[in-house]
């Protein structure tokens, strides 16, 4: 897959270690709508560099980790972690067998994968029943879209062409494919960082937008998403959804 290798990956995974804790609400997110179990097979979908890889696969019996990049997957490999299988397969091309995970997790990646019906048909074979789907991703009606579309879109070096989420066709799929009516949940999520020239550079790094510089990344960031200091520490609105769903 194109899209995540090359200098997008290499500045994604640099970005994650510039700024280790500036996503640690993103765990919260992880642990109370997964809320993982030690004798558990959970399968993430569109891992990445794994920012949540290695805290996961120490609270489950076996952790597979997928994404389609395998440059991005370099990172979960270095872990060497026993009880992680690493698998370089989209959502929609998961070759998965049948009714071996208790629970999928996906952060952020679904938004990427065009094939949505067929993703979803790939959840419900690998799913036990009453197996826990649990998307977290970009609505395409929130101020995160909006932060995709106009900035990222105009300057991240391999562009930004997606396909973002509603509430109704999250719903569609569900009923077409096997699964019960979801619950979906506004995710206020807060990105934390010491210095607002911080915000600049994350963004500039983690979307890789070569085509403008940090300054301009974080004008839009104050403009579109929104930026508040609470305490010492300079939040950034990060609107997510997130999508929670059994296997019938
Ligand atoms: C913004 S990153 C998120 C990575 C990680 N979940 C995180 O929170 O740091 C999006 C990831 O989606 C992956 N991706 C792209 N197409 C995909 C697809 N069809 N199915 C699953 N993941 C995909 C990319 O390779 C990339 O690693």
């Amino acid at each position: 897959m194109a899209e995540f290798s090359g200098i997008r990956s290499q500045m994604y995974k640099e970005c994650l270690k510039e700024f280790p804790s500036a996503r640690n609400e993103d765990f919260e997110v992880m642990n109370k709508y997964l809320a993982p179990k030690d004798n558990e097979i959970v399968l993430e979908i569109g891992a990445g560099s794994g920012f949540f890889s290695e805290k996961l696969s120490e609270k489950v019996k076996k952790l597979i980790v997928s994404d389609p990049s395998k440059e991005q997957l370099e990172e979960v490999k270095k872990l060497g972690k026993k009880n992680i299988e690493v698998r370089d397969e989209g959502a929609d091309k998961l070759t998965l067998g049948k009714e071996i995970a208790d629970a999928i997790w996906s952060f952020g990646a679904m938004h990427h994968c065009f094939d949505k019906t067929k993703a979803f048909e790939n959840f419900a074979r690998v799913l036990k029943k009453n197996g826990r789907l649990v998307m977290a991703d970009v609505w395409h009606d929130s101020k995160l879209a909006k932060h995709f579309d106009t900035q990222v879109a105009k300057f991240c070096v391999t562009g930004h062409e997606v396909a973002f989420w509603s509430d109704e066709f999250a719903e569609s799929l569900c009923f077409l494919t096997g699964f019960e009516k979801p619950k979906i949940y506004d995710l206020k999520i807060n990105w934390k960082f010491k210095s607002k020239e911080d915000i600049g550079t994350f963004l500039y790094k983690i979307h890789a937008m070569t085509k403008t510089n940090p300054e301009e990344c974080l004008r839009g960031a104050e403009e579109i998403l929104g930026i508040e200091k609470k305490g010492d520490l300079y939040c950034l609105n990060w609107p997510m959804k997130v999508m929670i769903s059994k296997k019938k």
